[in-house]
């Protein structure tokens, strides 16, 4: 019986190896492609000068002092990455229950922004606009008793936006999860000029065991106080999530972001077939520590583990990822032309 299908297919000549017989024939007829274009590579900020700080939990990582990060900026420029995520640690006593240093022109970030455009003026910068930094509790929002506000909270992301963007920054990122900051967010960029300033939403980030390294690099994973389930999104949801975008869409995002990635190419894929607009995926620090941390036991391969974790972005349908991976990926990638 079961020999029997086999020869019939045989027989129609169906031999679908025959594509993958050589790289050329492979290169051929393959479907998606990783390129330097796709990437956005997340740095952590610190105050100081020369420094690169290592984070313990994402080996390879480190937080720099901004005279670092502009070279790490040229760096990512001369590679051909499109542009940088900036992501503070600043120091635990700016940090307060009102988040007063988001507002802080001349904060970490605002100054980052500035030296980084002077060095390399044609990469995009793309600055996170979030409380957690900046809060000594470590949300991404005000804390009234035990509920993060939203509409208080909105108001403060609002300004956080306007001082990024006339800090020059290019794309402005909410990762917040309040309702409506979209809206606000580009209604007081427009107001001031600038409509240029793009947003790139993460529209449908979900509440994730994954970003516990991340805290460390910016500092929130000791002060945390409880979890950020009332505005990120149960890991349970995907049709939640095109609510999401949709909203987002609406109130005038220009990009949407699906975060963590690999564990929801599902949710990438439903947005992408949903929407077809500019759709990203995060690969996230806990992403990034348990290839590291496999790579480093010498269990895989770190180049091709990294840029397949990567194509399979493309092949669930975004456009680019956030990915801590990225200078190694960019560096592969033009050894392979
Ligand atoms: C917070 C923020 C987080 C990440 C990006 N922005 C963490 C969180 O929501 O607690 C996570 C990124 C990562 O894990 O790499 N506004």
């Amino acid at each position: 019986m079961a020999s029997t299908p086999l020869k019939n297919k045989l027989a129609l000549g169906q031999r679908l190896r025959r594509n993958r017989k050589a790289e050329w024939t492979r290169r051929l007829v393959r479907e998606h492609e990783l390129a330097v274009n796709d990437l956005i590579w997340p740095i952590f900020l610190i105050e100081g000068e020369g420094l690169r700080e290592p984070v313990d939990s994402m080996p390879g990582v480190e937080r720099l002092s901004i005279d670092e990060a502009v070279r790490a900026a040229e760096n990512a420029a001369g590679l051909g990455i499109p542009a940088l995520a900036l992501f503070p640690n600043i120091q635990a006593s700016l940090r307060d229950a009102e988040a007063s240093e988001a507002l802080n022109e001349a904060n970490l970030v605002c100054r980052a922004i500035k030296a980084i455009k002077r060095a390399a003026p044609h990469l995009g910068i793309v600055t996170d606009v979030a409380l957690d930094p900046y809060t000594s509790h470590g949300h991404d929002g005000l804390l009234e008793g035990e509920e993060i506000v939203n509409d208080a909270t909105v108001a403060v992301l609002v300004t956080q936006a306007l001082n990024q963007a006339r800090a020059g920054a290019d794309i402005i990122a909410p990762s917040d999860m309040m309702d409506g900051r979209v809206a606000a967010i580009r209604a007081g960029l427009d107001a001031e000029g600038f409509e240029s300033v793009a947003i790139m939403s993460y529209a449908a980030k979900y509440a994730s065991a994954f970003y516990g390294p991340f805290r460390d690099a910016i500092g929130t994973r000791a002060v945390l106080i409880g979890d950020k389930r009332t505005y990120q999104m149960d890991p349970a949801n995907t049709d939640e999530a095109l609510r999401e975008v949709a909203l987002d869409l609406e109130e005038g995002a220009d990009m949407i972001i699906v975060k963590p990635g690999l564990p929801y190419l599902d949710v990438i894929f439903r947005v992408k077939e949903a929407f077809g607009v500019p759709t990203f995926a995060y690969q996230v620090s806990g992403e990034y520590a348990m290839l590291m941390a496999a790579i480093k036991n010498g269990w895989l391969d770190a180049d091709r583990a990294v840029l397949e974790s990567l194509v399979a972005f493309k092949r669930a349908g975004a456009n680019g990822v956030l990915t801590y991976f990225a200078p190694l990926a960019a560096k592969k990638l033009k050894e392979r032309k």
